[in-house]
């Protein structure tokens, strides 16, 4: 049976639209039954026409017969390519027997390449005015002289829009271009406009809102709370016409455009959205709509084109969509005429409304997380952020509506100025996030843990927007780094954030200080200071992680200078190895619980300095294994000894003689060891003061931002996995398990966001959607199922099985949809016995490991499968199948079997 090459991607996108990497790199898995399958060579062929693929043709690139198993990233070497060219292309494969496999088609078409190919000028309606001003709309018409073949609309706005061509919305895509510093550089977007072109007359157009370009962004003491970027909101679009004949044509945004503002009588992404339909203009967007009404737009200084073309990129990551509805659980009416709904879920996004009443009825709708005792929208905790959309109806039937230039966070909706009693058809919400695709599964016999796996993966949901950010509620929704950093592996697990975080890592690098800092938060706001320990930090650690799970060595080509520019900020103004100068804002364990610890010597809290030396000691020790990942074996070296003298001079700073750390907080202790700081005694003694410091809380956690993340991997390291279980299952305050029984559908941004003595936490941050806390995440794909990826055959070319049942549970399975190819791992305890059933991808090995202690495994003849084996350290290397492990299991870890027990079977 041969193998199928499947899962064909360009740039971790699937047939991508208008791509500015002149050298795309392809990557497809592997499908074919059996076991052990392999790869063995492949040809990548590449045509500039489907029909030439089809005869096998290869105009642009054949890469011939290339002995290798590698089907990641690897990159075009063909003929040079053109602006707006399209490839189509396929690969063929053959496997360890020597047979052929062959995928089918895909394509990629790049963008714009050339600086004269950025024809268009931004233009714009000139704005007077304070806060909160209406959407300008903008027209053109232009007619199709000659047959077309096709049509491309480059579109990109300071600002966010809506593009439309004969009445129609262009594309799917909402809040485009999405948000980067756009001083510094402004994402285009590229649309395949063909079918929404008429012979003869077109009208092509656009609304533009405010966005994060002009609209309301940060804190609202910064100068900068509104008209951020630029005062007003600008368009650029530019539309390429492909005529049959071969010739083509542009019409782009340029003085001749008309411009006017309407409905949309202001749309924030904080304050929301209000429209009044009574303004709607009949087919404004349509050929033969008279615009004589309509202002001349007035045209940005043109800039020289060399710089305009640096500042415009083609977009490389998945738009933010509509990704789906939810219709509401539950309706009351705490008071007359005010009317909440509960969509049963924290989300972020926008309702749609649908109505019938007379013109000029106002429908207001406001959004919150979390509803008051009497009922009513809680909204303090949205600080400045009024979350609220208007609707003016314009009579005559019924009217639906929905916002698109806003978002909010929220899960209750309160309806107000609906005449008569609206039903739970009147509205539904409309979850909004960058798309990318959710393909991580968990679930265990733990209905707490699956509730927690739900909010973990509902937090990512609600917080990729364009960059990942904080919380999608209040007046802040910025690209923390720290946050980032803590969950960035969580994120990959669940979702493919490949491409995603690709591109946030051009807004981190586009942050960067002259002197080497990277911020706090991407796209650094101009009063968001330099990076803190753990926050900074993230501009290392999201690289390596990006590569360790998606096998991406381009990006740590690309981030290696910036992230040694880094490290040399660090160095230079730290020159005893503690990290003791330029921790700017210094936030420390953000939002940990040890503030009371009468047992704690030291004022209880972790050490900011130690916390900020062990992140550099990391940093180093990540920066050393990306150096040999690159071949740069002296810089390899180099990082490698800072590593030992950040090392030394943390133990001499924070190791006390009883093997306490400087602290005695469950994070100091999680740090030092996750990072290898302490020498194998020590390490021992770690682990006891760690296991102590839980147990003077009941064995609750007091970790904040920083030490949750690496919590409960410390504990089963330091072999007490039923630690972390009782920490995972807990219930009480402080623990994931309170928040859920506090009814929470996301994770917090605080343990105590809601407590039964004190109600809520402080307004001035409190937010109810926050993935932070759920770093937990790995652990249980990681850990409980047992997946993950191996930093020495990145891209999960191998695989780590190595699944640590616990906590009672009877089973748990997790999934995950890598660049090779679908992995699973799902194991069920019953009594003695485990059964551990696997799928791993073709062209992949697995490293498993039994995780009950066992004199003998499988024997050679039933192991013919088998590639190599350990009974002594019960692992042993799978290659790509599907498989089933029947074997021994006793409750505590470790303890060598006698060999009267049950011997595994395999099927
Ligand atoms: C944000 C955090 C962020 C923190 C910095 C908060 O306002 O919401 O998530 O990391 O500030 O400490």
């Amino acid at each position: 049976m041969k193998l199928t090459p499947v899962r064909m991607r360009c740039e971790h996108l699937e047939n991508p639209l208008g791509l500015d990497s002149k050298l795309p790199r392809l990557s497809w898995a592997l499908e074919g039954e059996g076991r052990n399958r392999r790869q063995t060579a492949y040809q990548i062929l590449c045509a500039s026409r489907l029909d030439l693929l089809e005869s096998e043709n290869a105009d642009l690139w054949d890469s011939g017969r290339v002995t290798s198993s590698e089907s990641v990233l690897i990159a075009y070497a063909g003929l040079t390519l053109g602006s707006g060219q399209r490839v189509y292309w396929r690969v063929r494969v053959w496997d360890e027997s020597g047979t052929l496999g062959q995928s089918g088609s895909a394509w990629w078409e790049m963008g714009l390449l050339e600086p004269q190919d950025f024809r268009a000028q931004w233009i714009r309606l000139e704005r007077e005015g304070a806060d909160l001003m209406p959407a300008p709309m903008f027209r053109q018409s232009f007619r199709l002289e000659k047959p077309l073949k096709s049509a491309r609309l480059y579109a990109s706005a300071r600002g966010v829009y809506e593009a439309r061509l004969n009445g129609k919305k262009v594309g799917d895509q909402v809040l485009a271009p999405g948000w980067t510093d756009y001083d510094t550089r402004v994402q285009y977007q590229t649309f395949d406009v063909t079918a929404l072109l008429e012979p003869g007359e077109n009208a092509v157009g656009a609304v533009v809102g405010d966005g994060w370009y002009c609209g309301q962004l940060g804190w609202t003491f910064a100068p900068t709370f509104t008209r951020h970027y630029g005062q007003t909101p600008e368009l650029w679009l530019q539309l390429h016409l492909e005529y049959a004949d071969g010739s083509s044509e542009w019409v782009c945004t340029d003085d001749t455009w008309k411009t006017t503002t309407g409905p949309t009588l202001h749309a924030d992404l904080y304050a929301g959205e209000r429209y009044d339909a009574r303004l709607e203009q009949r087919g404004w967007d349509r050929v033969g709509f008279d615009d004589a009404s309509w202002k001349p737009v007035q045209v940005r200084v043109p800039e020289n084109l060399t710089e305009r073309s640096s500042k415009l990129v083609a977009d490389r990551a998945q738009p933010v969509r509509v990704l789906s509805s939810l219709a509401p659980v539950a309706l009351e009416q705490p008071a007359p005429g005010v009317y909440i709904y509960d969509f049963g879920q924290n989300i972020s996004g926008w309702a749609r409304l649908q109505i019938q009443a007379p013109a000029g009825t106002e429908i207001q709708m406001r959004f919150s997380e979390v509803l008051e005792a009497d009922g009513t929208l809680y909204t303090e905790s949205l600080r400045s952020a009024k979350q609220t959309d208007a609707y003016i109806c314009k009579g005559g039937g019924l009217e639906v509506w929905e916002p698109r230039f806003t978002f909010h966070g929220f899960r209750f909706l309160e309806l107000t100025g609906y005449p008569g009693v609206p039903t739970l058809e009147t509205v539904q919400a409309q979850v909004v996030a960058s798309d990318t695709p959710f393909t991580g599964t968990f679930e265990c016999s733990s209905a707490l843990v699956n509730k927690l796996f739900s909010n973990i993966v509902w937090g990512q949901r609600g917080n990729f927007l364009s960059v990942p950010t904080d919380c999608p509620q209040r007046d802040e929704r910025l690209g923390w780094l720290g946050d980032a950093q803590v969950f960035i592996q969580t994120a990959c697990f669940n979702a493919d954030v490949a491409a995603f975080f690709t591109k946030w890592l051009e807004d981190v690098t586009d942050a960067q200080s002259s002197e080497g800092a990277f911020p706090d938060v991407a796209p650094r706001l101009v009063h968001v200071a330099d990076g803190a320990p753990a926050w900074g930090d993230a501009g290392v650690i999201v690289p390596w992680t990006l590569y360790r799970h998606y096998g991406d060595l381009g990006l740590l080509e690309r981030m290696w200078q910036p992230m040694t520019r880094w490290m040399q900020y660090l160095l230079e103004a730290n020159p005893n190895y503690l990290w003791l100068e330029r921790r700017n804002t210094d936030f420390g364990d953000w939002l940990a619980q040890d503030g009371e610890d009468p047992a704690n010597a030291f004022g209880s809290q972790t050490p900011k300095d130690l916390l900020a030396t062990a992140y550099w000691a990391y940093d180093s020790s990540l920066m050393a294994r990306m150096a040999r990942a690159l071949g740069k074996a002296s810089e390899a070296l180099e990082y490698q000894n800072l590593f030992e003298h950040i090392k030394t001079a943390f133990r001499e700073a924070y190791l006390l003689e009883d093997g306490k750390l400087l602290g005695d907080t469950q994070t100091a202790y999680v740090l030092a060891l996750h990072f290898d700081l302490l020498e194998p005694d020590e390490r021992q003694q770690a682990g006891k003061h760690l296991v102590a410091a839980l147990e003077r809380k009941g064995n609750h956690l007091t970790t904040g931002f920083v030490g949750v993340s690496y919590l409960l991997p410390v504990l089963c390291r330091i072999g007490r996995a039923d630690l972390a279980y009782t920490l995972l299952l807990k219930e009480t305050f402080p623990s994931w398990g309170y928040s859920i029984r506090s009814g929470a559908t996301t994770i917090w941004e605080r343990w105590d966001g809601w407590t039964e003595e004190k109600g809520f936490q402080d307004p001035g941050m409190n937010s109810f959607n926050h993935y932070s806390l759920g770093s937990v995440g790995q652990w249980l794909y990681q850990t409980v199922a047992g997946i993950d990826s191996d930093s020495n055959a990145p891209g999960f070319a191998h695989i780590r099985i190595t699944p640590q049942p616990g906590g009672g549970l009877s089973y748990a399975r997790a999934s995950l949809e890598t660049a090779r190819g679908r992995v699973s791992s799902a194991w069920t305890l019953e009594g003695h016995s485990l059964t551990l059933e696997l799928s791993i991808p073709a062209n992949t090995t697995a490293t498993v490991r039994w995780p009950y202690a066992t004199e003998t495994l499988w024997d050679a003849q039933q192991m013919e499968q088998l590639i190599a084996g350990d009974a002594e350290r019960r692992t042993f290397l799978l290659g790509s199948g599907n498989y089933r492990l029947e074997g021994p299991a006793v409750q505590q870890h470790l303890q060598p079997l006698s060999r009267s027990e049950v011997l595994p079977r395999m099927q």
